[in-house]
């Protein structure tokens, strides 16, 4: 039986709304948490898709106005883009942000925001917990200016999180910056948002979703909230990432309803999986849905051999895909490759670039890395250069 949790807290304020044709609605929806400026964020990609002019008509036509457009972000985001983004909005005029793009351009707007309201730099914002509060600081945390977002891939779940990744291009860390502002005032799940997305992309993004789903659920930081979440996301995963992605534009259902799933599977409380991604990206610039799909099935193996307590949850997720080996670990990791490779996606860190020289570096960036922390199993240097080696 799941024993009573000693401690943990659970916040969800972003008012999410989901369905069809609602990108004409976000001026409409977006006056409702009070913006009138609004600073449009998004990169070159999505702006020529129409889909950034389709949200601009929307916010025009909820009476509120368009004060600029900032379409320069990386698909790999640094603080020197966040700060060029917060100086645009400044000199613009702006009160507000809406995010239209994946977790590069929703990161970006949450952290501009921060710098925006607050000023300083982007790295000032790094930590857990440390933005701004009354009180001298033990007091309620200090607004930021309302943000809006319209994801364009179903994955990070960035939308409706309080956590944003940023590269520092200097230090080659990934910034991690969480606190109860940077939560979204308003998400919108419209699958018209991610019609043009390519296939490739739907995979790894799905596999981020599939693997906070899975974190969320084992890692030391769980909950039963997390729990509902995570097992719901687990089965929308299950019966619509494949459709997704195979089907892509012909199939608005499967991508509806993977943008729900992301957003369900979103969590802070992650682990190993992410702990190894994080410096993947940070040193070799692997995507960081591409980088979860190579480590999540070393890290299930490595994590279900750790006892009984660990096995067990990863018996509950086993069951969703109907893996019934009672050697979970292997059973589950094999399940989730092959899931990779229908995917297309990478299953070696030698494909996407990652020399074997570059492991001391990883090990590294993932011992220092928060996440680390909230693995199920306790993490030594040794475990993660040969988790490393594993999925070279
Ligand atoms: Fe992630």
């Amino acid at each position: 039986m799941t024993p009573f949790k000693d401690f943990y807290q659970h916040t969800e304020p972003t008012r999410v709304i989901s369905g069809r044709d609602l990108i004409g609605s976000t001026g409409f929806e977006f006056q409702k948490e009070g913006a009138h400026r609004v600073f449009v964020v998004t990169d070159e990609v999505i702006r020529a898709t129409g889909l950034v002019e389709r949200a601009e008509a929307g916010v025009a036509d909820g009476g509120l106005e368009v004060a600029g457009v900032f379409d320069q972000v990386p698909q790999d985001s640094s603080t020197e883009v966040v700060e060029r983004c917060a100086a645009a909005a400044k000199e613009a005029g702006a009160d507000s942000f809406l995010a239209v793009g994946g977790g590069s351009v929703m990161d970006t707007a949450k952290v501009a925001d921060a710098v925006f309201t607050h000023g300083g730099g982007a790295a000032e914002q790094e930590g857990f917990f440390l933005m701004p509060r009354e009180d001298d600081g033990m007091g309620r945390p200090l607004d930021i200016a309302p943000l809006a977002c319209i994801p364009t891939t179903a994955g990070t779940g960035s939308e409706v999180s309080m956590a944003a990744v940023i590269k520092d291009p200097e230090r080659k860390v990934k910034l991690e910056i969480a606190d109860f502002p940077l939560f979204p005032r308003l998400a919108i799940l419209d699958p018209d948002s991610t019609r043009t997305l390519p296939a490739a992309i739907a995979a790894a993004t799905g596999m981020d979703a599939m693997t906070h789903a899975i974190e969320g659920y084992v890692c030391a930081d769980w909950s039963p909230h997390q729990d509902a979440r995570s097992l719901q996301a687990l089965r929308m995963i299950r019966d619509n990432l494949e459709r997704a992605v195979e089907r892509g534009e012909d199939d608005e259902d499967a991508r509806g309803n993977m943008l729900i799933a992301a957003n369900l599977a979103i969590t802070i409380a992650l682990g190993s999986v992410h702990a190894m991604s994080h410096p993947a990206g940070a040193h070799f610039g692997v995507p960081h849905g591409m980088a979860n799909a190579i480590h999540l099935p070393h890290v299930i193996e490595h994590n279900a051999a750790g006892g009984p307590e660990i096995a067990e949850r990863y018996r509950d997720v086993a069951e969703l895909f109907d893996v019934t080996d009672p050697d979970v670990g292997p059973a589950l990791a094999a399940h989730v490759t092959e899931l990779v490779g229908r995917l297309g996606l990478p299953t070696r860190l030698s494909e996407v670039g990652v020399p074997e020289e570059g492991i001391p570096a990883l090990v590294e960036g993932a011992m220092g890395d928060g996440t680390t922390l909230l693995n199920p199993r306790e993490m030594a240097e040794e475990d993660y250069e040969e988790l490393y080696r594993r999925a070279l």
